[in-house]
C-alpha cells in the first residue's frame, strides 16, 4: 500500500552531483516506477530547488505524473521525495495525491499507512487557524509537522541543527496508527527525514548519496546496500550521513544487509508483463527455495531457523497465519505437515485470528506466510501470538521486512522480487518452503524415516523441471483462455490439496480478469453450490493422481460426472496417463506425474496461465489489477 521513495545527493563545486549524474527527479521517478505495484491511484513528487519546494502530483497511474512533469518541467535538484498511492482516506483525486504541503508551502510530506487520530488532530489544528486542501489524514500529519517545525525554529532562533528531525520526533509521538512519513523542507536542502511505525521503510546506502524506499526496489538501480529499521524510529538522511533515533531522539542503529538480487531481476526480461515473467520464473523460484537446505544424505539442514530443536519437538499444535494467496499456500501445507509430522495444524486468516480469542501457548508453533513480509493483518496476528507465548516462524520472500524481523525464526523463500500485484511464483515457493519446514519437523521428531524424507526431497527436486514442461506446453490452455474471454463466471473444484488450488485458481481469475469465480471443495458441491450449474457453465476440476489414494481420485471423477450431467462445460487438470477423465471432460490439460502432496506445485500453473491469458485477451493490465495493491500495510 503506497510506495515511498526519498533521495539526497551531494552537489559538487560546479553544482553537479558528485555521486554521478543522478538528478533527484530521475531517482524518484525510477523508484516510483519500481514501487508502483504498491499502489497506483495517484503519484507525486516534491523536490527542493532554489530555496523552495517544487512539486507535481496527479491522480491515476505514474504515467499521468510523468506526462504532467513533461508538460511542466521541474528544475534540477538533489533532494526530493516521491509517492505512489493506494487510496485510504479520500478518493484518488489530484488534491488527495501526495505530497501534501505545510508551513506556507515550504514543507512537503508523503505518507504510507493510516493515522487513526487524524480527526482529533485536524480539529485541533483547525482551531489554531490552519486550513486543509484535501480529505487525507496525510495532510493533517503534514500540517502538524509544519506547526511543530515552525515552533522549534522560532523558539531556538536557529540553534537546533536538525529542526526537521526534531519536529518529526515530536509529531510522531502525537500520531496514532500506522505510518511511514517522509518530509523535506525548503530551508534544509540535502536532508530528508522519515518516521516509521508499523509501516515499511528501508534505507539505501550510497556513496555521497542516500536513499529511502518502502522496499529496496525503490533504489535497487543505485545501490544494493540497505539498512533495516525498527519500529518507532526516525531516520535523517543527508548525502554523507544516515542518523537513526527513536521518537525521543535517543540514538539507535539499523541492521545493514546486502540485497541478494539486482535491478535486472526486477525487470520484465523480455516478457510482455511481470505476471508472465513471474509465472515463467517458477521453476527457478522452487529450485532456489530448495537450494542448500539438505545435505547429500537427504537430511534437512535448516540451520537458519535458529529455534531450539527441543522446543520444536515439544510443539503440540501448529497454526499457519496468512492472507489471500499465502493463506492458500498454508492450506496446501496443512495436508503435508499433518501427514508427515502428525501435529494438528490449523490455517487461519490473519485478520480473523486475533479476534476469536485463539488458544495459543508455549507449545504452539505459529507459521506465518507472507510474500511481502509487511502484510499488516499478518504482522498483528504474529505479534499477538508472541504475546501469548507462542514461537513464531516466518516464511517470507522479502529480506529485511517486518514480519521475519519480529518472528523468532525465518525461512526465506528465494523466489526473487515479485512485482506483479497478484501473487504467482511466491505461492509455489511458499508451498515449497512450508514442505521443507514440515519435513524438518518430521525429521526432528522422528515421524518419518530418513529414507522417506530423502525420497520426498528427491521428488521435490524434480518439480522445477516438471513445472518447466507445463510452461513449455502452455499453448493449449492459453488458446482456451482466449476463446473464453467473454465468460462471466467460472467455478473451480478440487479435493484434498486440490481444494486450496481450486480456490487459488478462482482468486487469480477474479483479480486479473474481474470475472466471478468460486473455488469449492468438490465434495461440498452437492450441499448447495451445484444449484449454480446450468448449461455451458465452465467448471475447472483439479483431479488428483490415480496412483495416489484410489478413493480420492474416484470421488473427484464422480464429481466431474455430476456437474457434467447438469450441463457444465468441464475443464479438467489431470495427471499424464490418467485416461479415466477424458470421457467426461470438454478439455483436459495434463500435468507430469507427481505424488499427491506435491501436485499443487504443478496443478496451479495451468490455472495461473489461464487467468493471465484471459485477462490479457480482455485487454486488462495483469500487473496492476484495479483496486488492488501489493503489500497490504493497512488492517
Ligand atoms: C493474491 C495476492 C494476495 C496476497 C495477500 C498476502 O494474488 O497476492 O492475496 O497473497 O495480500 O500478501 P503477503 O503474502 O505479502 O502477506
Amino acid at each position: 500500500m503506497c510506495g515511498i521513495v526519498g533521495y539526497v545527493g551531494r552537489a559538487s563545486a560546479t553544482g553537479t552531483n558528485v555521486a554521478g549524474d543522478h538528478q533527484a527527479l530521475d531517482v524518484l521517478l525510477e523508484g516510483l516506477r519500481r514501487l508502483e505495484y504498491r499502489g497506483y491511484d495517484s503519484a507525486g513528487v516534491a523536490i527542493v530547488a532554489d530555496g523552495a519546494i517544487e512539486f507535481r502530483k496527479k491522480s491515476g497511474k505514474l504515467a499521468n505524473l510523468v506526462a504532467e512533469i513533461e508538460a511542466r518541467p521541474l528544475p534540477d535538484s538533489l533532494t526530493g521525495i516521491g509517492h505512489t498511492r493506494w487510496a485510504t482516506h479520500g478518493g484518488p483525486t489530484d488534491a488527495n495525491a501526495h505530497p501534501h504541503l505545510a508551513d506556507d508551502g515550504r514543507l512537503a510530506v508523503i505518507h504510507n499507512g493510516i493515522i487513526e487520530n487524524f480527526a482529533t488532530l485536524k480539529a485541533e489544528l483547525a482551531s489554531k487557524g490552519h486550513t486543509f486542501l484535501s480529505d487525507t489524514d496525510t495532510e493533517v500529519a503534514a500540517v502538524l509537522l509544519g506547526d511543530i517545525y515552525r515552533a522549534i525554529v522560532e523558539a531556538d532562533a536557529g540553534t537546533e541543527a536538525q529542526p526537521l528531525s526534531k519536529a518529526m520526533q515530536l509529531a510522531s509521538r502525537r500520531l496514532e496508527g500506522a505510518f511511514t512519513l517522509l518530509a523535506t523542507h525548503a530551508d534544509q536542502p540535502g536532508v530528508v527525514v522519515a518516521a516509521r511505525r508499523n509501516s515499511p521503510l528501508v534505507v539505501g546506502l550510497g556513496e555521497h548519496e542516500n536513499f529511502l524506499g518502502s522496499d529496496v526496489s525503490g533504489f535497487i538501480d543505485y545501490t544494493r546496500r540497505a539498512l533495516e529499521l525498527d519500529q518507532d524510529q526516525i531516520v535523517t538522511i543527508t548525502p554523507e550521513t544516515v542518523e537513526v533515533t527513536d521518537f525521543h531522539g535517543a540514538p539507535a542503529e539499523g541492521r545493514e544487509y546486502t540485497v541478494d538480487w539486482d535491478a535486472a531481476a526486477a525487470e520484465k526480461g523480455g516478457y510482455p508483463s511481470f505476471m508472465e515473467k513471474e509465472i515463467n520464473d517458477q521453476p527457478e523460484a522452487v529450485a532456489q527455495t530448495l537450494l542448500g537446505r539438505s545435505d547429500s544424505r537427504g537430511r534437512l539442514t535448516l540451520d537458519e531457523l535458529r529455534i531450539d530443536p527441543e522446543l520444536l519437538k515439544s510443539v503440540n499444535k501448529i497454526i499457519v497465519l496468512a492472507c489471500g494467496t499465502s493463506a492458500y499456500a498454508g492450506q496446501v501445507a496443512k495436508y503435508a505437515i499433518e501427514h508427515w509430522c502428525r501435529i494438528p495444524t490449523e490455517v487461519e486468516l490473519s485478520h480473523e485470528f486475533r479476534y476469536r480469542d485463539p488458544i495459543v501457548d508455549e507449545q504452539t508453533l505459529i507459521v506465518s506466510i507472507s510474500q511481502s513480509g509487511e502484510t499488516m493483518d499478518t504482522l498483528m496476528a504474529v505479534r499477538y501470538a508472541r504475546e501469548q507465548g507462542a514461537k513464531t516462524v516466518s516464511i517470507c520472500n522479502t529480506n529485511g521486512s517486518t514480519i521475519p524481523r519480529e518472528s523468532d525464526a525465518v525461512l526465506y523463500t528465494h523466489a526473487g522480487p515479485e512485482i506483479a500485484v497478484a501473487s504467482t511464483k511466491a505461492f509455489l515457493a511458499q508451498i515449497t518452503a512450508a514442505y521443507l519446514l514440515g519435513l524438518y519437523l518430521a525429521q526432528l521428531r522422528g515421524n518419518l524415516f530418513q529414507g522417506q524424507i530423502k525420497d520426498i526431497l528427491a521428488d521435490l527436486a524434480k518439480t522445477p523441471a516438471k513445472i518447466a514442461r507445463i510452461l513449455e506446453n502452455s499453448g493449449q490452455i492459453k488458446e482456451l483462455a482466449r476463446a473464453m474471454a467473454d465468460t462471466r463466471s467460472v467455478l473451480f473444484l478440487g479435493r484434498h490439496v486440490g481444494y486450496p488450488v481450486a480456490m487459488e485458481g478462482a482468486l487469480k481469475l477474479k483479480e486479473l480478469a474481474y470475472i466471478h469465480a468460486e473455488g469449492f471443495a468438490a465434495g461440498e458441491l452437492k450441499h448447495g453450490p451445484i444449484a449454480l450449474i446450468e448449461e455451458g457453465q465452465p467448471v475447472f476440476v483439479v483431479v488428483p493422481s490415480p496412483r495416489g489414494r484410489d478413493s480420492l481420485h474416484a470421488k473427484v471423477v464422480s464429481n466431474i460426472q455430476e456437474v457434467r450431467a447438469r450441463g457444465a462445460n468441464t475443464i479438467v487438470i489431470a495427471e499424464e496417463g490418467d485416461d479415466s477423465v477424458a470421457a467426461y471432460a470438454e478439455h483436459v490439460f495434463y500435468i507430469p506425474e507427481t505424488s499427491v502432496l506435491l501436485a499443487p506445485l504443478l496443478t496451479t500453473v495451468p490455472l495461473q496461465l489461464f487467468a493471465c491469458e484471459l485477462a490479457t485477451a480482455k485487454g486488462y493490465d495483469v500487473d496492476q489489477p484495479r483496486n488492488l495493491a501489493k503489500s497490504v500495510t493497512v488492517e
